[in-house]
């Protein structure tokens, strides 16, 4: 890698992430994007889930994915971790390993703590590279691995914690090295990497960055297509044009490996998610989107700069660029070989405004905020600002209505094995060990007749303190309140009046984890659940601390211990007519129309891909087949308002957002391959209250398919004859739809965005004829952005550009 130094854009995977059915098409589509290296994590809870018991099937079959990619021409970058973050639920390691006695993660602890928690780490680092070895998937051996990762993003912790983390971090770089695979071992946000280890950058953007040694190749591992979503948080995108500005600005600066994190980031099935509060949609706002269909125009504009950069490479490989100015804000990047290649970069960072510059003796037009690609110095063939490819408007398509059936998980429903009692309150993941959500707290209070609140009517007030993450309190088994903390802070705290009686109350908690930390100091330390101050207020003796008392606890719900979400499990109890707004339920589907498959129901004809819209629901979960499909929660609306998204200027995750005053995640993935054409068994099980008759199925398909490029749309085809060909709009369908309806064509100075285009004071007439005769009926279209072609300029002397939606049927 070091003395190629290849430009290889490549792409994160996170290969569990999605079913195993949709992987080849998944890295198909990376490789038409123009990518080399498919890049993944090796998630150790999934592979290790309990000590010594090793799980590699299914969706967590990492040689089966290896293979796959070398299969399609491509590279791999195995990022073995095996802390890996990721938003994945413990960071990726296995909560048994939290309970191995006096463990502390990812430090040098005392040797009589640490030998246990690094030999696990080497142990699995071990293994995973045996099994590379031995399936012979290194480069060496004629496999896709060229490089692999240990450890992730330690350098802020060792910033923190000073020498105990220094000395892990040497250990963990000396352990690696010492497996020789064979392939450079790269470490991420890790700036003193000892030799030969290569530090590499993690970021919104890596041209500020510069290795640790000069003869170590300058590698961005995660370049952020956007952000992660979080349950009540605005959901985060990325504007393409400032993407690819940050990763142009990269290579202009020597840069020899982009990663895009993510590329494609897919769905956290079941209970993966981490956070806590992190979704089920593991979306990202990357390329490819979480149901594995092109986000367009980010894919197709990443590709032409894919292409951009690669037209470039003979120059790029021959060493460092010579940059000078080209004014105030603007500069130019060389890079020259010796056998007479030339690549330039003209950069304009002005956050505002156009900038005409000289070059070579010519003028080039420079967006703000952008960067042109000139492979001969002469011709720009890209740049970043100027969005060339189709906008693709993605529509949730309604493919049926859902009829359920309800059963009630009934509080205090357990038996007396299942439950224990204790003196004092509980800490959460100890007692589930993270082997379910939920957590029941019970206590009783015993209120005396002759209690003044009994007669004045001003009810008693309960105080609940939690660690978190959310908490519902029932009285006598009235749901009486709902607390949840958020992604800045997990505890909660619950207040509210009570309805007590004379004689026993019951006091009923069911605390709920929604995924364990994945990222801070030392969080296997951060606790979940009721740690107390439990109070009652407004007692003739002023306050009775709770506290300390006896409490029942119960682990996991009584469906889950019967298994509900199974097809013997559900079919092992009664089910009624389906109950609404009603806390603590279970739904089950029924098929409306065939008494005799009353608990299934089929697939949707076609293969777009499906999803389930719960936008009706409050939070819980949901199977299909038994699968875990993931934890929902509409019922958590995001705050705030968005406001308009420029992509000029400094971009962070709190930039450009959506979904403000509304529910993060309204639609839930469910893969077609965990489907039968008939008989599926669709559970869900809603803490809140909700209504389950709106839940339906929905098709993802492309509603509007829209373009927007101008005259002086540089173009890559045959660029170096010079007979490059004018701009062009390209509109395509997918799934053998056609082309059904022309919305809207302009060719002239039309306005707004797709969905909402309007004609502008320069207007072709015959825009909308050339369409509609060019595409109606067709899956793919082109069209030629020139006068000649709309009967003329409408406009001599004004820039023009040809706009389009239309739409797929
Ligand atoms: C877990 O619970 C057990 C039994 O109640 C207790 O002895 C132990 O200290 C707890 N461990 C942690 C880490 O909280």
């Amino acid at each position: 890698m070091a003395s190629s130094a290849l430009p290889a854009p490549s792409v994160v995977a996170v290969a569990v992430a999605v079913a195993f059915a949709m992987w080849p098409d998944l890295i198909q589509k990376a490789k038409g994007g123009g990518l080399d290296v498919v890049q993944t994590y090796v998630f150790w809870n999934g592979h290790e889930p309990s000590p010594g018991q090793y799980y590699f099937e299914g969706r967590y079959d990492l040689v089966r994915f290896i293979k796959l990619v070398k299969q399609a021409g491509l590279y791999v970058h195995l990022r073995i971790g095996p802390y890996v973050c990721a938003e994945w639920n413990f960071g990726g390691f296995p909560v048994w390993l939290k309970y191995v006695p006096g463990i502390s993660f990812r430090t040098d602890n005392q040797p009589f703590k640490a030998s246990v928690v690094l030999l696990e780490m080497q142990k699995f680092t071990t293994k995973i590279v045996d099994m590379m070895k031995s399936e012979g998937l290194f480069e060496w051996q004629g496999g896709p691995i060229i490089l692999s990762q240990i450890e992730n993003e330690f350098g802020p912790l060792e910033w923190d914690q000073g020498e105990p983390s220094k000395a892990y971090a040497s250990w963990a770089a000396n352990m690696a090295i010492a497996l020789n695979t064979g392939v450079p071992w790269i470490m991420c946000k890790e700036d003193d990497a000892p030799d030969p280890i290569i530090n590499t950058c993690n970021g919104f953007y890596c041209d500020w960055f510069s290795p640790n040694k000069p003869h170590k190749p300058t590698m961005w591992t995660e370049a952020w297509t956007a952000w992660y979503t979080g349950f009540g948080v605005p959901v985060p995108h990325r504007p393409v044009e400032d993407l690819a500005y940050g990763v142009a600005k990269f290579i202009q600066k020597g840069g020899s490996f982009v990663n895009y994190y993510m590329y494609h980031g897919g769905t956290n099935f079941g209970r993966t998610a981490g956070g806590p509060f992190v979704a089920t949609s593991y979306d990202y706002d990357a390329p490819i989107d979480e149901y594995g269909l092109l986000r367009e125009p980010k894919w197709g504009h990443l590709k032409e700069l894919h292409r951009a950069i690669k037209l470039c490479e003979p120059a790029l490989v021959a060493g460092d660029p010579i940059i000078s100015s080209l004014g105030k804000a603007q500069k130019s990047s060389v890079f020259r070989s010796s056998t007479g290649a030339c690549a330039a970069f003209l950069e304009n960072k002005d956050k505002l405004s156009y900038a005409r510059v000289s070059f070579s003796g010519m003028h080039y037009d420079l967006p703000p905020w952008s960067i042109s690609i000139l492979p001969d110095c002469k011709t720009t063939v890209f740049n970043t600002a100027r969005v060339g490819s189709q906008i693709s408007q993605m529509k949730m398509e309604w493919a049926g209505g859902l009829t359920w059936q309800s059963y009630n998980e009934e509080i205090n429903s357990y038996s007396e094995e299942e439950a224990f009692t204790a003196v004092g309150l509980l800490e959460q993941i100890n007692m589930t060990r993270d082997n379910t959500d939920y957590l029941w707290y019970t206590t009783y209070v015993d209120v005396a007749k002759n209690e003044q609140f009994l007669t004045s009517g001003k009810s008693p007030k309960l105080t609940v303190m939690s660690a978190g993450h959310a908490l519902h309190v029932f009285v006598n088994g009235q749901l009486t309140g709902t607390v949840y903390g958020s992604v800045e802070d997990p505890k909660l705290t619950y207040t509210g009046s009570v309805k007590l009686w004379a004689g026993s109350n019951t006091i009923s908690c069911l605390s709920i984890a929604v995924g364990l930390p994945n990222v801070g100091e030392h969080f296997e330390t951060w606790n979940a659940g009721i740690l107390g101050p439990v109070i009652l207020y407004g007692l003739n003796e002023g306050r009775r601390d709770l506290t300390w008392q006896k409490w029942t606890y119960q682990v996991g719900l009584k469906g889950e211990a019967m298994s509900l979400h199974s097809l013997s499990g559900s079919s092992s109890v009664e089910w009624g007519e389906p109950v609404q707004k009603q806390p603590l339920t279970w739904y089950k589907k029924i098929y409306p129309t065939v008494p005799s498959f009353q608990a299934f129901f089929n697939a949707p004809d076609g293969d777009e891909p499906l999803a389930l819209d719960m936008n009706s629901m409050g939070k819980g979960q949901i199977w299909i087949n038994g699968q875990g499909i993931g934890r929902y929660w509409p019922g958590y609306k995001a705050p705030g308002t968005c406001g308009y998204c420029d992509y000029r200027g400094e971009y962070d995750e709190t930039k450009c957002q959506t979904n403000c005053g509304d529910s993060s995640q309204r639609w839930y993935h469910v893969p077609r391959a965990w489907l039968n054409p008939t008989g599926n068994l669709l559970v869900i099980f809603e803490e809140m209250g909700g209504d389950p008759s709106e839940i339906s199925m929905v098709k993802r398909t492309r509603g509007s398919v829209c373009a927007d490029v101008s005259e002086w749309q540089p173009s890559m085809t045959n660029w170096r004859t010079k007979d490059y060909e004018k701009a062009k709009v390209h509109l395509q369908c997918d799934h053998g739809r056609k082309i059904t309806e022309v919305k809207f064509a302009s060719f002239g100075t039309p306005q707004g965005s797709c969905g909402s285009y309007s004609e502008g004071g320069c207007h072709a007439h015959k825009s909308y004829d050339i369409f509609w005769k060019n595409c109606i009926n067709q899956e793919h279209c082109a069209v030629s952005v020139v006068p000649e072609v709309f009967g003329g300029d409408p406009c001599p002397g004004t820039m023009k550009r040809a706009v389009v939606e239309v739409m797929c049927g």
